[in-house]
């Protein structure tokens, strides 16, 4: 007998992606897991029950999705799905920690193990698990797509018999997973592109991909652990304020991408240089669902002020479901295989071995204790 995987239809707002395809299905399969896929969990990004079926999964009731040992999920379940899931179970899952403090002391008193995707260390080894990265790729593409559409003008330079356009100029702020695939991907629709990080490591990728560095020397460095960010000092933070407003106020497309992972994202687009920008200029507030770098944005609405438009939509992924989905299963079918692996080394009443550092970043809740680390 295998281990049974519950995949339970997601059924947050906006939320079209799922956590296992046919594909991800066959592929686990082969490594020791029965796949329990909810009737039409898949339809929204375009897989088939009776694909999941001719795959190898078993189509079941809600109810019986979330009463396997193992459930997989793309958003954090609500109060009441969380409630399904059996004592002693483990759920993985897009947990958002930093927000869902009293979900996972729920899963602790009622002795539900909770593995949080975005724990997933950024390390070479944890790469082909790394939900973020996947999904913050399509997302950067998406954000890029977002702005043409909202913009009505062409991005690269054309010369034609009917007249010319000049080539848009975009700015693209933080230069992570997210951000170096907005770069690319405005390079490929042809604008000129001009992009800004903290971590001054990141410089020769934004070369590399045909765009500028916008070069703002900085008392400190902005690199944190991991790949990430840390937060600026308040003077580091005024001196790059003062660098970017004038590149910001002369942008046709702004796409913004600045975190630091656990915090609000940074104000970088103020108000005034909003209003200081040409009308129909666009900006996509990629940062949104943390708090935003432009403070007029708002979640999921395309805001108007002096006739530049803020995009705050906040599950682009989601928007790409097919291709989000397919990315999102292969990650876990890597997480389960590890998983799988490293509880065959330990103790064989468990399934979650914390010796290993990549479930020991990401298990938050095990054995009746919350392990949140900030
Ligand atoms: P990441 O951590 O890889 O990249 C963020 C980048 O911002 C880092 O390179 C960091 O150095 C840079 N940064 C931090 N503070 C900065 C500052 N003051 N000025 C300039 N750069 C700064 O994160 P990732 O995965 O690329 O995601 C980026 C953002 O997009 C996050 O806020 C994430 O939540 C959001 N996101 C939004 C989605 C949506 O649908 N709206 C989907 C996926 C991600």
């Amino acid at each position: 007998m295998g281990i049974s995987v519950g995949v339970p239809k997601e059924n947050g707002a906006g939320e079209t992606r799922v956590a296992a395809t046919p594909d991800s299905v066959k592929r686990l399969a082969k490594n020791g897991f029965d796949l329990h896929v909810e009737e039409g969990a898949g339809l929204s990004a375009g897989f088939h029950d009776e694909e999941y079926a001719a795959a190898g999964a078993r189509i079941v009731s809600a109810k019986a999705a979330w009463a396997m040992p193992l459930v997989a999920k793309v958003a954090p379940p609500t109060d009441g799905e969380a409630s399904s899931i059996e004592a002693g179970a483990l759920i993985v899952s897009l947990l958002e920690p930093f927000r869902n403090g009293a979900l996972l002391q729920g899963f602790a008193t009622r002795r539900v193990d909770a593995l949080a995707l975005e724990a997933i260390p950024r390390t070479s080894r944890a790469q082909s698990m790394d939900v973020l990265s996947s999904q913050s790729g399509i997302a950067g593409y998406r954000a890029v797509l977002e702005a043409a559409h909202q913009y009505g003008r062409f991005f690269p330079m054309m010369m034609t018999s009917a007249g010319s356009s000049k080539a848009t100029k975009v700015t693209v702020l933080g230069a992570g997973v997210a951000g170096l695939q907005a770069i690319a991907t405005a390079r490929r629709l042809g604008a000129a592109v001009e992009a800004y990080d903290v971590r001054p490591e990141v410089r020769e990728q934004i070369l590399s991909l045909g765009a500028k560095f916008i070069d703002i020397k900085l008392e400190e460095s902005g690199s944190g652990a991991g790949g990430y960010a840390k937060e600026l000092s308040e003077e580091s933070k005024k001196k790059l304020q003062a660098g970017l407003d004038e590149k910001l106020a002369k942008s046709d497309i702004i796409i913004s991408t600045a975190n630091v992972p656990g915090r609000k994202a940074p104000t970088l687009i103020t108000e005034s240089v909003v209003r200081s920008m040409r009308r129909g200029s666009v900006i996509v507030d990629m940062a949104t669902p943390s708090g935003g770098n432009c403070p007029l944005s708002v979640a999921d609405e395309v805001v108007e002020v002096g006739g530049v438009k803020i995009v705050g939509f906040t599950n682009y992924p989601a928007m790409m479901a097919t291709d989000a989905s397919s990315f999102f299963a292969r990650n876990l079918v890597s997480l389960f295989e590890l998983l799988r692996r490293e509880a065959e080394r330990g103790d064989p009443t468990l399934f979650v071995n914390l010796e290993d550092d990549i479930i020991d970043a990401s298990v938050l809740v095990h054995k009746g204790i919350v392990r949140v680390k900030r």
